[in-house]
């Protein structure tokens, strides 16, 4: 029975591959199981309504815990809660039921969860470690009456492994000191001085502050008034180790809005030192996480050792209450995972998508030796009708497009220029643009590094594009609305040159998680 039903997989999987336009309905199940204008078949998406940043991201017993900015009232930005999903690959996603409501004290903003191992904050009760969420609590009566302090920080905490969730009675723990914007902390336990840290946005800087108990907190330093872009307000930030060539370095991860490389929001990172008190930058560079418009408020998992996996929400602020969605907004981007590498002696993020995602793939094609001359259809006999991920590689990078097409014309272009030495995605002729004039404008992202060969994995799903270029050092993540979906792909060699030689073409279907 076994032995046959792999067999059926087989070639069920086989079929999708080569592209067959006979479609069974398992088949089709494979990759359709919800089939909603615009649904990410390979994202996190809220069944329904309104979601912006993730949140509480915390790894326990075997289950990744993902909060976020849910507003359940409607399909447009309102009264904050924490939505809840969890999932043991990072990949499927359970949803349960929200975790957070509004109360007194206002809206649930951004936060962080941590596993109170020590039961430092005396939540626990029988030998049980609890889960303790820290967030903001956001007052809407106090904005109103133009007060400064409407942003407060406070904790929940939950004994059955996140699914209740008990506010503390002695909220809120970190009152503000008259900084309109206070908010988004990010706790980590440091275990070399045996306190936690909490990392709060404060306006145009980041605030330190270190507790033994998560229930009171004292003011270690700041960081950033002079440092890093500051075209907008500093929001949702993260700070954690990673190593290098066995150095440890610190990551402060910034999201700022408006105020990135290609408008509205965007995520900002430094790379330094921490001492338990003070946080100290390598230089004084601007370095981002993502050059796309549509990875903000993206911060890392707690709990899960050596290994960041981060997540953003795949939106911006300039349009995310118009995309054209229907019965939800918002979507996460892919889990990815963040290490670093040296490039011409600078420290530098890199980021790829998790591994756990090549679970979901189905038989990949893959090509080699492939000489362009002027425009080549990829995957040929392919009916593009699941996302996929794609990888191209060649010996030299030179001026190229990627384009991913209907047959109404519209195409999202992906492509190198040589001339600049950067990367673009131009979304203009994508499909639906019209729900906002900032939409379709050209985003670039210079190329890091000086190597010369080509590597590239793109990520497509029903409507969003993530490129990964050089190894990770380069990011670019678009959502994007065609009127019909994209099913050909196109790679266009530039006028300039003599043509290319694709050394690896590899196609992978992708099952939906949905
Ligand atoms: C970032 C943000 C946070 C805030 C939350 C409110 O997108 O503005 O600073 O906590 O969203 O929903």
């Amino acid at each position: 029975m076994k032995y046959k039903l792999s067999l059926i997989l087989l070639f069920i999987s086989a079929l999708t591959a080569f592209g067959q336009s006979t479609d069974t309905p398992q088949q089709r199940s494979l990759y359709q199981t919800k089939v909603e204008k615009y649904r990410p078949q390979i994202h996190f998406t809220p069944q329904a309504h309104w979601m912006n940043d993730p949140n509480g991201m915390v790894y326990y017993k075997g289950k990744y815990h993902l909060f976020y900015q849910h507003f359940p009232g409607g399909n447009k930005w309102g009264p904050m809660h924490w939505g809840h999903a969890t999932s043991t690959d990072l990949v499927h996603w359970e949803h349960l039921p929200i975790a957070l409501y509004p109360d007194s004290l206002g809206y649930i903003f951004s936060g962080s969860a941590v596993v109170d191992e020590k039961n430092t904050s005396g939540f626990g009760k029988d030998g049980k470690a609890p889960l303790v969420a820290i967030f903001t609590h956001h007052d809407p009566k106090g904005e109103k009456a133009g007060r400064s302090d409407f942003q407060n920080q406070s904790l929940a905490y939950s004994l059955d492994e996140g699914k209740s969730w008990t506010k503390y009675g002695g909220n809120p723990v970190l009152r503000n000191p008259g900084i309109v914007d206070f908010r988004d902390p990010k706790v980590m336990w440091y275990e070399a001085g045996k306190k936690w840290i909490m990392t709060l946005a404060t306006k145009d800087r980041i605030t330190f502050y270190a507790s033994p108990n998560l229930k009171e907190w004292t003011k270690e330093s700041e960081f950033g008034a002079h440092e890093g872009g500051h075209g907008g307000v500093w929001e949702c930030p993260d700070l954690f180790p990673l190593k290098l060539e066995g150095k440890t370095y610190w990551v402060l991860i910034v999201n700022i809005n408006p105020g990135a490389p290609n408008g509205g929001s965007g995520g900002q990172y430094f790379i330094g030192d921490f001492d338990g008190k003070h946080f100290t930058p390598i230089d004084n560079k601007t370095r981002w996480l993502d050059y796309g418009t549509d990875d903000y408020a993206g911060i890392t998992w707690s709990n899960t050792g050596e290994r960041k996996i981060f997540m953003g929400w795949m939106n911006n602020w300039t349009y995310a209450n118009e995309v054209p969605t229907p019965s939800w907004r918002g979507a996460a981007t892919l889990p990815r995972e963040l290490n670093l590498e040296k490039v011409n002696g600078e420290v530098l993020l890199k980021t790829l998508p998790v591994k756990e995602l090549d679970n979901i793939g189905l038989n990949p094609v893959s090509q080699s030796n492939i000489q362009v001359k002027d425009r080549l259809r990829l995957v040929k006999e392919q009916v593009l009708k699941s996302p996929f991920k794609l990888e191209l590689q060649a010996d030299q990078l030179k001026n190229f497009t990627l384009s991913l097409e209907n047959e109404l014309g519209d195409k999202l272009i992906i492509g190198y220029n040589e001339k600049t030495n950067s990367y673009f995605i131009d979304r203009s002729k994508s499909g639906d643009i019209s729900f906002n004039p900032e939409f379709k404008k050209l985003h670039t992202a210079p190329r890091i590094g000086n190597g010369k060969k080509m590597d590239l994995i793109v990520y497509v799903d029903v409507a969003s594009v993530e490129f990964f270029a050089d190894g990770g050092l380069t990011v670019m993540t678009d959502v994007f609305f065609p009127q019909k979906p994209m099913d050909q792909v196109y790679f266009k060699t530039g006028a300039s040159n003599a043509g290319y030689i694709l050394k690896k073409v590899k196609y992978m279907p992708l099952k939906s998680t949905l």
